[in-house]
């Protein structure tokens, strides 16, 4: 085959192709991912790749890194600003308000999956297209809900088999417990105002809370001694904070408080957590994160509602389970092989082949011309459990020969027991 050496062309960095092998793998953890969530209650929600650029800066935060340098932003035809969205809370909760889900019995209990888009630093486990697996909860500000998804998402790891997961889990508090502890942390870092870097010294007066995630040395280092959030909590925060320990523990869910622990989006208010487990070689940080966000709903327009949720991301689910080598189940691809000789049995060929299909069984037959043992060594390939073999003179006779190809034993059978023999020797695997 010619091609022209000049049309070359490399995917974007920071992206990947799944091709079939990987995609399978995929499948199955998305699959997990659905069934776990429908054990929970909770229904799957699509909403769209981009969204106005304005939402993310709401809802997300303008003093984060996602917002301010992550974010994908263009502007189309009409002149309107558009981001690919970089996570999936905002879009989830707009969704929510704008179609007045909010007007129904609540809680309200949603799921998705899919690709979010980060203008990133790519390595392994940090892409520019990546994918979530989150979940969001409106409507009740019960600590049992934020133990429960926190639950969920153990349960979705030990469904895959992944282990030495790690809940690490702080609050965040409500606006008083906040206001109080922006003013101790201006107060203790304003001293070393000339010592932080750039970033966070931009960010003292603005975000504060965000120079406890900065990952420059120096900065890092200041705020080793800043004061601990956990001692500026109101009365509410607290009694929160306590409850849901005590319904993790009811849960029997193990978690370490990092007290630390700020995330890197704005909209969080009580508890925010993180699953972390280690990825050697992927500066890869947690495998999911979450929380509570009590103002999201309400800022967008809609009632005074809470949320919490998580999203968890999938390429670190994969290189977790990589990495623990767990097996996944991947499913053969064909049942059935079907090989013709002759003409007349091609085109009766084509018939019985869509004639499997139809009863269930996943067959193919070779259209490359290859000789009959290329086309053996195509079945083998396929992992097919049978091969059958059709020539004119079988044909003329209402027969067909079977190879079962792990055992070797070949058989005739007439042509209208094909299918049911397949199908049944199938089933039983
Ligand atoms: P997040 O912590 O920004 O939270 O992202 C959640 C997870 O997505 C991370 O823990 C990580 O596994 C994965 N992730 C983030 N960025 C990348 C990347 N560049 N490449 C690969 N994986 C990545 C959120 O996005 C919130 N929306 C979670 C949430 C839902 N909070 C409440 N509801």
């Amino acid at each position: 085959m010619k091609y022209q050496a000049a049309l070359k062309y490399s995917i974007p960095r920071g992206t990947d192709d799944i091709l079939p092998a990987e995609a399978e793998k995929w499948q199955w953890i998305e699959e997990m991912a659905r069934k776990t969530c429908h054990l929970y209650g909770y229904q799957e929600i699509r909403t769209p790749l981009f969204e106005h650029t304005e939402l993310f800066q709401r809802g997300v935060g303008e003093a984060t890194d996602i917002v301010e340098k992550e974010m994908y932003t263009f502007q189309d035809r009409g002149e309107r600003l558009l981001s690919l969205r970089p996570e999936g809370t905002a879009g989830v909760v707009r969704s929510f308000v704008e179609k007045k889900v909010f007007a129904e019995p609540q809680p309200t209990k949603w799921y998705y999956i899919g690709p979010m888009f980060r203008y990133e630093n790519p390595q392994a486990g940090r892409r520019r297209q990546f994918h979530q697996f989150g979940v969001e909860v409106f409507g009740s500000a019960d600590p049992a809900l934020d133990a429960e998804v926190i639950a969920l998402g153990i349960h979705y790891f030990e469904a895959l088999g992944l282990t030495r997961v790690r809940v690490e889990i702080n609050s965040v508090g409500d606006p008083e417990t906040r206001a109080r502890y922006r003013k101790k942390l201006i107060d203790y870092f304003e001293p070393y105002k000339e010592q932080l870097a750039r970033e966070a010294r931009d960010r003292l007066y603005k975000n504060p809370l965000r120079i406890l995630d900065s990952k420059d040395p120096k900065t890092k280092e200041i705020a080793r001694n800043a004061p601990s959030i956990l001692d500026s909590l109101s009365v509410a925060a607290e009694q929160h904070f306590g409850q849901v320990r005590k319904y993790l523990d009811v849960l029997e869910v193990p978690y370490v408080v990092n007290d630390r622990l700020v995330r890197g989006l704005d909209y969080y208010t009580h508890t925010a957590f993180e699953y972390v487990v280690d990825i050697p070689g992927a500066q890869a940080g947690s495998i999911g994160g979450g929380g509570r966000y009590d103002r999201l709903i309400g800022e967008f327009g809609g009632p005074d509602l809470p949320g919490f949720g998580f999203g968890i991301g999938m390429e670190r689910v994969l290189l977790a389970l990589e990495e623990q080598n767990v097996e996944i189940p991947v499913q053969k691809r064909l049942d059935c092989y079907l090989i013709t000789l002759g003409e007349a049995a091609k085109a009766a060929g084509m018939k019985w082949l869509e004639a499997l299909r139809r009863a269930g069984v996943k067959a193919d037959r070779d259209y490359m011309n290859r000789k009959m043992k290329a086309q053996f060594k195509q079945a083998d390939r396929n992992g097919a459990r049978f091969v059958a073999i059709l020539g004119d003179d079988e044909l003329k006779q209402g027969k067909i020969n079977v190879k079962h190809q792990e055992s070797g034993k070949q058989e005739t059978i007439d042509l209208d027991q094909f299918i049911s023999y397949i199908k049944e020797n199938c089933r039983r695997g």
